[in-house]
């Protein structure tokens, strides 16, 4: 088969999001336990050649777009390598962009190595500048060093700049105009997230939930917000900030899905293709990867194409976070990406 990745529903898959490791250098409360999750054997992680393997067949299929993801894609001792090796890629596109999520930790000490080897854009999640507060949720003391990462974001031609907030009831629901402020200052995009039962110990509550209505309302009390037309496939909804040019935008994951546009298939760092965050079936590219003896470097290749368009083909129209029944997935975001 050839041709893009369409789905049963229409929908045309560009983006890949790679998960390069499951480890992170926090520990987010609403993510993983203190002790961190019991992390993903070495010898089931995916190599630099696997991965590159698997983009490079991604691409030939219309993929254009590769997000590098973790847990924290800069623990992955050959992340300059694997930016560079993926940025070489072409699709029938044209050249594909790199883009990377990553909490900033040692963002601005590699950022020059990953700019030369050809990364577009950059991603920061940073849910307070507070830092008692940060301490508090990340378990680790390390607001200073995300600071630095994303100041060395800003002065880098990397555009736009996006920080990610996840606004949690309690906890942060106080500062979503300083942390605003705070990516203006920076001249980056602020986004918040309405937080998705995704959580390590399977604990999320709607209630604690701080939806994209109520973020709004609490920005509306600092600032007059215009709608920004033409959302394409982006999960953010934005709006200008008193008519200027910063923006302001909100993730509605769970209130307002933005399922009908995804465009987006992953691929875990132990070599699981997935078509949703939250399909409860994975797609194992592992025997593809490692068949023992494969004739032809092509069988492989072949393989690949065919487990992406199974994955494809087995997407759901959207996720069920608001069905009765829901079932959270067995991995948490940080084993997704
Ligand atoms: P951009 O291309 O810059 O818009 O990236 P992104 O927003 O897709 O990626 P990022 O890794 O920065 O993710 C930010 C947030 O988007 C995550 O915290 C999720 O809440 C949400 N998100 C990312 N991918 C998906 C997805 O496939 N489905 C849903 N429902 N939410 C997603
Ligand atoms: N719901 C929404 N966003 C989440 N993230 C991690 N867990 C969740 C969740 N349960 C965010 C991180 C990061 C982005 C990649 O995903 O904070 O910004
Ligand atoms: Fe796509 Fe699933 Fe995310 Fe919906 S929840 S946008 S279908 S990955």
């Amino acid at each position: 088969q050839t041709g893009p990745l369409r789905d049963t529903h229409g929908r045309v898959h560009r983006d890949l999001r790679v998960s390069l490791t499951d480890r992170c250098s926090l520990r987010c409360t609403y993510c993983m336990p203190e002790q961190g999750n019991e992390w993903l054997a070495r010898q089931s992680i995916l190599d630099l050649d696997e991965i590159e393997r698997v983009a490079r067949v991604a691409a030939a299929a219309g993929v254009t777009t590769f997000r590098l993801t973790g847990g924290e894609p800069l623990l992955r001792k050959d992340i300059v390598e694997v930016v560079r090796r993926l940025a070489l890629i072409e699709s029938p596109e044209g050249p594909v962009q790199i883009a990377m999520t990553t909490n900033g930790i040692r963002l601005g000490e590699y950022l020059p190595d990953l700019i030369a080897a050809g990364l577009s854009r950059v991603n920061i999640s940073i849910d307070t500048i507070r830092r008692e507060r940060f301490h508090e949720l990340t378990r680790r003391d390390r607001l200073d060093d995300v600071l630095e990462g994303i100041a060395a974001a800003a002065a880098s031609d990397l555009r736009p700049l996006k920080l990610n907030a996840v606004a949690m009831r309690g906890v942060n629901d106080d500062e979503l105009v300083d942390l605003v402020a705070f990516a203006i200052s920076q001249n980056a995009q602020l986004r918040f997230i309405e937080q998705m039962p995704l959580d390590a110990g399977h604990t999320w509550d709607r209630t604690q939930m701080v939806t994209r209505d109520e973020i709004l309302s609490a920005l509306s009390e600092r600032w007059q917000l215009t709608p920004v037309p033409g959302r394409g496939g982006a999960p953010a909804e934005r709006w200008t900030l008193d008519g200027g040019h910063h923006t302001v935008g909100v993730i509605a994951s769970v209130t307002a899905p933005f399922c009908g546009d995804c465009d987006r298939l992953r691929l875990t760092a132990d070599g699981q293709l997935r078509n949703c965050l939250f399909s409860t079936t994975e797609y194992d590219l592992m025997p593809v990867l490692r068949a023992d003896g494969a004739d032809a470097e092509n069988d492989i290749d072949a393989g690949i194409d065919r487990m992406l368009r199974s994955c494809v083909h087995g997407k759901l129209p959207g996720h069920a976070i608001n069905d009765p029944g829901f079932l959270q997935p067995a991995r948490g975001m940080n084993a997704i990406g």
